[in-house]
Parts: structure tokens; sequence; C-alpha cells
């Protein structure tokens, strides 16, 4: 019998995909080769719009500012007109936005704007857009979201990131109160927490930090689309509430320090 994809029949939205070289573009990539029947994605940025033609005619792209409500509300609608329905729902947006630097500050350091900003666009933004886009899979009876959170925040920390470790860490709280409050209707929420990933905007020390995983590597962008694929899947069905971490084993070993020294 000839395999089905995991995503046949099924339309997703995936936020944050501007970047060819980050997650949100591979996983988009992974639910076009897991045969997705629809496919809305979104970002601030206009290079969005590249998509359509790297992903294929049932693709749309479509740009909005995710820390504005009005800007959501539009941007699901559009979706919605050009799908018909969103089963999948991908929170991926957040970390930076395309085409400027990450923000580090130590926490003493840190103003009530970067603070604010931080929030938006890695808390807020899921927020919104789960909030626009739940109604109609309450409706039908069906859903399946996956918030991007980190492992930097539920699980670890990195000095002069408190508010992205809050942020992500707040994901994780929403994720669960948002599966509890869906379960009765079909739909599963649940989060993934990636460890060291060579996206683009990986900086040279983040190399370093995921040559010493267990698995001597940091992650590929598409090895994190295949987990979003496999929870936005039937196959995750009793699954919800979760965050999944997808580190290389990195937060489960003690020592962390050059294997040569230890081993
Ligand atoms: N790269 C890593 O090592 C890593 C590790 C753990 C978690 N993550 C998370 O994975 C997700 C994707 O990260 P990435 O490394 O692929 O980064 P990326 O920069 O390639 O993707 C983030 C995208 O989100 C978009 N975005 C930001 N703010 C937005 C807003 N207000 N409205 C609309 N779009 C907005 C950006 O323009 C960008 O295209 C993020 O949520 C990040 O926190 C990344």
């Amino acid at each position: 019998m000839e395999r089905r994809g995991r995503l046949a029949g099924k339309v997703a939205l995936i936020t944050g995909v501007a970047k060819q070289d980050g997650i949100g573009f591979a996983t988009a990539q992974v639910f076009v080769d897991e045969e997705v029947a629809g496919l809305a994605v979104v970002d601030i940025a206009d290079a969005v719009h590249a998509c359509p033609a790297r992903l294929g005619a049932h693709c749309t792209s479509h740009t909005a500012d995710l820390t504005s409500a009005a800007d959501v509300q539009r941007v699901v609608d559009e979706a919605l007109a050009a799908h018909g329905r969103i089963d999948v729902l991908v929170n991926n947006a957040g970390m930076v936005v395309f085409g400027q630097d990450e923000d580090f500050a130590a926490f003493q350091d840190l103003s009530e704007r970067q603070w604010d900003f931080g929030i938006a666009i890695n808390l807020k933004s899921q927020f919104l857009v789960t909030r626009a886009v739940v109604p109609q899979m309450i409706a039908r009876g069906y859903g399946r979201i996956v918030n991007v959170s980190s492992a930097t925040g539920p699980v670890v920390a990195n000095p002069q990131e408190s508010v992205y470790c809050a942020a992500k860490a707040g994901v994780l709280g929403m994720t669960r109160g948002l599966a509890l409050d869906v379960a009765g209707h079909g739909i599963t929420a649940n989060a993934v927490g990636p460890g060291w990933v060579a996206t683009g905007s990986q900086a040279e020390g983040e190399d370093v930090g995921g040559a010493n995983t267990p698995l001597k590597r940091s992650a590929r962008p598409d090895e994190i689309g295949r987990l979003i694929c496999f929870l936005a899947s039937d196959d995750a069905s009793y699954i919800t509430g979760q965050l999944v971490v997808i580190d290389g084993g990195n937060t489960i070993q003690e020592y962390k320090g050059p294997s040569e020294l230890y081993y």
C-alpha cells in the first residue's frame, strides 16, 4: 500500500518562515514532504513571499506583525479565506525580527522597553495567533497546536537572556493551560524545546555549545521540523500539554566541559 504523508488532507499555518535557513522554513518543507494539503506561512518580513515559489502552489504567504492583535486577526482571516480552515498551527516566530540582531542584556541592565519587546515577540505573539485560530478549530472539533519554546527558559538558562528565558518558560505554561481548555474539543497543544540549532543566525559560540552536547553537534533545522510534524500529526493524538526537549541530550549531562578533560 502506498504510504500517505503524515499531514495529508491537513491545512497548516506556520509563523516565522521568512528565513530559508531557519526552523520555520525547514518545518514548512517537512510539512510539504508530508503532503500537507494547504499551507499559509506568515512573517513580519516581506522575504516570506519567496516561500510559495519554493514550497508549491498550495502555499500562500502573508505578512503581519504578530505582536499586534489587529494584524494577527487580519492575517488569520486571510489564511482562512485562502484555505478554508486551519487544522494545524505552528507558533514558531520569535527570538529575533528578520534583519535585526538579538538584544542581549544582563538582568540588572534590562530596560522596561527590552522586557516588553522580548515578551511581546516570544510570548504575546503566540497567545494572539492561537486565540485567533482556535475558535474555528473548536467549531470543527479538531486541531493540532505546536508552540516553539526552547530548552532555554523552561529547562536551562543562558547569561543575558532573562527576558527570553521568561518568555519561553511562559510559552510552556501557556501551552499547558491551553491544552486543558481545548482538550474537550479534539485539539492538542504541545511545545517543543530545541537546544542548539544550526540555523543561519547561529553564532560561533553557539556552534561550540552544539559540539559539546552528547551528540557532538547542533541540530539541523529539519530535525526540529520533523518533531513539530510528529506532534502536528495524528500519530501524536494522545500527547497534549507536553514540552518535548530536542537538544542532543545536552540538558541531561551533568558535566558540560570538553569531553577529553573528563572521560
Ligand atoms: N535557533 C535556535 O538555536 C533556537 C533554539 C531554541 C528555540 N528556537 C526558537 O525557534 C524559533 C525560530 O527560530 P530560528 O532560529 O529559526 O530564527 P529565525 O530568525 O530564522 O526565525 C524567526 C522568525 O520570526 C520572525 N518574527 C519575529 N518577530 C515577529 C513578529 N513580531 N511578527 C512576525 N514575525 C516575527 C522573524 O522575522 C524571523 O523570520 C524561535 O521561536 C526561537 O526562539 C531557536
